[in-house]
């Protein structure tokens, strides 16, 4: 099994990234922070406290997480119930970052992302930790980077479009708390992996994003 691993924190871009790559190369596109927010939904519906992390690690070993193929999308199935759209919300996004830090939901999810990617030949990877952690003998790993203040435009431009009108500080404000959670957990933080590519993308297209990324996925793996 071939991976492509992407790492970087909130709005650099990874999501829409990989999911392209993931086509480009005839890859599995496995998105794990879709796999957090699906797990941080299911919590929330049972009414499981963010810090209560003992039946958040049972519901992590209960639920039954999946991808959907859709055309050049994918949906996300939480125990067989379609909830790409309900894994988007601001709040989800909150909820998710603050389930992640424990360490036994961590096992489980990565334990869940190397079943997923083992049943494919190839494997775009993408979330914080998936360079380090999950598959660190990944054959490429990118890190996706941004400023802040890009990465919050992007990202508020990204809820407008679901019909979510957010003021620009406020959407700052959760990107860098989210950053800092992120980066400051002692389980799996976000971080640079050694052998990662850096790609400082501010003031790039997607596109522009994607054929560099694609250039260098085709060197490394050695593919026209
Ligand atoms: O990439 P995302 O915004 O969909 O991820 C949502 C949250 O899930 C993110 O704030 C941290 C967590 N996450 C994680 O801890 N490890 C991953 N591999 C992916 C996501």
């Amino acid at each position: 099994m071939t991976v492509v691993a992407i790492d970087g924190p909130a709005g650099s871009g990874k999501s829409t990234l990989a999911r392209s790559l993931a086509h480009a190369l005839g890859f599995l596109y496995l998105d794990t922070g879709a796999m957090y927010r699906a797990l941080a939904l299911a919590a929330h519906r049972a009414g499981i406290a963010p810090e209560d992390a003992e039946r958040l690690v049972q519901l992590a070993q209960q639920v039954d997480i999946r991808f959907e193929a859709d055309g050049e999308t994918q949906r996300v199935l939480l125990n067989g119930e379609d909830v790409s759209e309900a894994i988007r919300t601001p709040e989800i996004s909150d909820l998710a970052s603050r389930i992640a830090v424990h360490a036994g939901v961590r096992r489980a999810m990565v334990a869940l992302q190397r079943a997923l990617a083992a049943h494919a030949h190839g494997v775009v990877a993408e979330g914080r930790d998936t360079t380090t952690v999950v598959f660190p003998d990944a054959a490429v790993k990118l890190y996706l980077d941004a400023s802040p203040h890009e990465r919050a435009c992007r990202r508020q431009h990204q809820l407008r479009q679901q019909g979510i009108e957010a003021p620009y500080e406020q959407v700052l404000q959760a990107i860098l708390e989210r950053d800092a959670r992120d980066a400051a957990r002692a389980d799996s933080p976000l971080r640079i992996a050694e052998d990662a590519i850096v790609i400082q993308n501010d003031g790039w297209s997607k596109e522009q994003t994607f054929e560099y990324a694609l250039r260098l996925c085709r060197e490394r793996l050695g593919v026209p």
